[in-house]
């Protein structure tokens, strides 16, 4: 479709509510003026009528110690119960709480009682490997329940866990490990990879024994999953069979303060070094479990949902392990790819699960619709009435797709924009309330406040300016901090603009009707395929290679993943520059340092880079070199011919 055809194909659509969907959707109109009246009435409802709390609070903010925020003071519950115990409790038991589904097509239902007895068990076995509240827990582990029995484990003994994403090297892993000081790390012997099986405790024990540094681990939990050959050290590494299976299945869940840490995630900053996000308890799970009823608008007796993000992600955090089970949700697991063993997959599970609500990025969308709309046209959709996009902004023609193609040309469409440090839903559309704008987050959802602010820091509403996206207010899922680096949280959120804003980061504009559009990072931030990766990590990664001089990272806009890494080097003197073999080892050594996501889509050797008088890399021109687009202004560099130089004689390698 043609820019023109598709933006007349908008403007003819009617995307105001339907007004059955708004008879029984969770979010109303009232909410926003609710909240608008009384903010902190308005989260204190929400915090005392969707979780259970051993004792209530009796100050629902203290903001006393800005930008340290405390939400719902006094008050104590621990987040295994809710998302747990209580349905139980309540007679639900019986409810499907996880149909999982292996890559290789074996499955498990596993009811909220059957939760109850598992996460029992691996509490129990955790404090029998010595985690006592406050401990921290490493999981590097693929999607399978045993992931969300872990961590849920973690949150009922009050032992914050670090989560970290399977595609992770052995190094990052490392550092984050160490970062935390993790005393327990949970994995698996491998994990299923488009049907075939990857290492993963191998990576784990290349973290441990890095180096000369001393380790914090004292024992590694193994789930079998693969049959994959592992080593094993018998004074460390034990099984996930023999210790949790014969564990007591009944566990008494401890209630902890409502700002107990409940998790840290690493994610990726301006620096070299990722930053620990850290979330606490009540706040947190008070705003996960609200925006996943009001915009997933799940309804727990009825809905079948599936996220499909990864559970090393901020997003299978809080919408596939706390938002969902919290609200007694029955949801599908799925732990392979989308092409395994062919490019229909996730659509015959929604037509098997009869999935209602479907939440996925649009670096997914944007792959279904190449591979072709005879693809999920072979499988029964009906069930579907709901969907959701997360982690970058998802372009009109993506939105139409997704709509017609698996939303039966009328479910609502959520484009949520959020980030692991928000730790929830932000700005969205509210389904059955707004009406929706395709490629337009919207609107700040009830209870959140942002403004977009010039150069200077001044708020401003004009249409189509350009300017930076800040939130206003604190909200109750926001990060309370960096891990063990106050001073860097403040100055990362708190310092572009003063004490009073949280700067996101993310560029903003308002269209003509006052919706929020996103446009992207500011700050030397990639999202490639909605994850987050540092220009700065990539660089530095470059770099330890004995052959590497110099390098700048940028992010070049991608048709599939959104932006793609490519980097610019200089060679060291002494280095051979072997053309295309170069460029593999350099992109083989980026995936060994960090992980295959970061791998380089392009490598392009280079004389030199382009500079300002200061030494500053001009990043905006070599991005312009990247996406093939006449060079921009270079009169800031400090010699002017470096941009000739650098497209004439570059060789350049890309990816498999
Ligand atoms: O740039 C924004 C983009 O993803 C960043 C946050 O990344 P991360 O912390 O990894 O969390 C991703 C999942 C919540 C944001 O700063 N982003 C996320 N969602 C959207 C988005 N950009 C535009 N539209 C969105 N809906």
């Amino acid at each position: 479709m043609t820019d023109d055809s598709l933006s007349s194909h908008l403007h003819e659509m009617d995307l105001s509510p339907d007004p059955a969907f708004t008879e029984q959707a969770n979010g109303t109109a009232a909410m926003y003026d609710e909240a608008a009246a009384d903010h902190e009435g308005f989260w204190a409802r929400q915090a005392r009528e969707r979780i259970s709390w051993a004792t209530d609070f009796d100050q629902t903010l203290d903001w006393s110690e800005a930008p340290f925020a405390k939400w719902f003071v006094g008050g104590t519950l621990n987040v295994a119960y809710n998302c747990v115990d209580r349905h139980v409790e309540a007679g639900n038991g019986d409810r499907v709480a996880i149909h999982f589904e292996g890559e290789g097509g074996d499955t498990r239902t596993i009811t909220y009682a059957d939760l109850q007895r598992e996460v029992s068990k691996a509490a129990n076995a955790l404090e029998s490997l010595g985690v006592a509240t406050g401990d921290r827990v490493a999981v590097y582990m693929p999607m399978i329940p045993e992931t969300v029995f872990t961590m849920l484990a973690c949150a009922r003994i009050g032992a914050p866990h670090s989560v970290i994403f399977g595609g992770f090297s052995a190094e990052a892993l490392h550092t984050r490990i160490a970062d935390a000081e993790a005393k327990v790390v949970v994995t698996t012997d491998g994990q299923w990879r488009r049907g075939k099986p990857a290492p993963l405790k191998a990576a784990v024990d290349a973290a441990i024994h890095h180096g000369e540094d001393e380790s914090p681990v004292e024992k590694v939990l193994v789930v079998k999953r693969t049959d994959t050959e592992v080593e094993w050290d018998d004074s460390r590494d034990v099984w996930w069979h023999d210790l949790v299976d014969g564990q007591p299945d009944t566990h008494e869940a401890v209630p902890v303060d409502s700002e107990h840490p409940l998790f840290i995630l690493y994610t990726s900053g301006t620096t070299g070094k990722p930053k620990g996000i850290f979330h606490t308890t009540g706040g947190y799970l008070t705003q996960a479990a609200y925006t996943n009823a009001v915009v997933h608008d799940v309804h727990p007796e009825s809905d079948v949902y599936w996220c499909t993000a990864d559970v090393g992600w901020v997003t299978g955090h809080s919408y596939i392990v706390y938002g969902p089970l919290a609200n007694g949700a029955t949801q599908v697991l799925y732990e392979g790819t989308p092409d395994t063993p062919h490019q229909g997959r996730w659509w015959e599970l929604v037509e098997k699960y009869k999935v209602s609500i479907l939440y996925t990025a649009p670096t997914a969308i944007r792959t279904f619709m190449k591979w072709g709309d005879d693809i999920p046209a072979k499988s029964d959709l009906s069930s579907v009435r709901m969907l959701g996009s997360v982690g970058e902004p998802i372009n009109p023609e993506a939105w139409l797709w997704y709509r017609k193609n698996i939303g039966g040309g009328k479910a609502p469409i959520v484009d949520t924009w959020w980030q692991t440090e928000t730790g929830g839903i932000m700005i969205s559309p509210l389904p059955g309330v707004t009406t929706l704008e395709p490629g337009s987050a919207q609107k700040p959802i009830p209870g959140i406040s942002a403004e977009i602010l010039d150069d200077d820091g001044n708020p401003f509403t004009e249409a189509e300016k350009v300017g930076y996206l800040v939130l206003t207010k604190p909200w109750p899922a926001m990060l309370r901090g960096i891990w063990g680096d106050p001073e860097r949280y403040k100055e990362t959120y708190w310092s572009r603009f003063g004490p009073k804003y949280y700067f996101a980061g993310d560029g903003a504009k308002y269209d003509e009707k006052g919706n929020i559009w996103l446009l992207g990072r500011v700050d030397d931030v990639m999202n490639v395929s909605g994850h987050r990766l540092s220009t700065a990590e990539i660089e530095s990664a470059l770099v330890s290679h004995p052959s590497v001089a110099e390098a700048a990272v940028v992010g070049a806009a991608d048709e599939t993943t959104g932006q793609a890494v490519c980097a610019f080097v200089i060679l060291r003197g002494d280095a051979v520059d072997n053309g295309e073999e170069t460029v593999q080892e350099l992109r083989g050594h980026v995936a060994k340092e960090i992980g295959p996501i970061a791998k380089p889509r392009q490598v392009m050797i280079v004389q030199e880079l382009p500079k300002t008088r200061s030494g500053k890399i001009m990043r905006r021109l070599l991005k312009d070199v990247a996406e093939n687009r006449e060079v921009g202004d270079v009169t800031t560099l400090a010699d002017s011919s470096v941009m000739n130089l650098i497209k004439e004689g570059m060789t350049s390698g890309s990816s498999d």
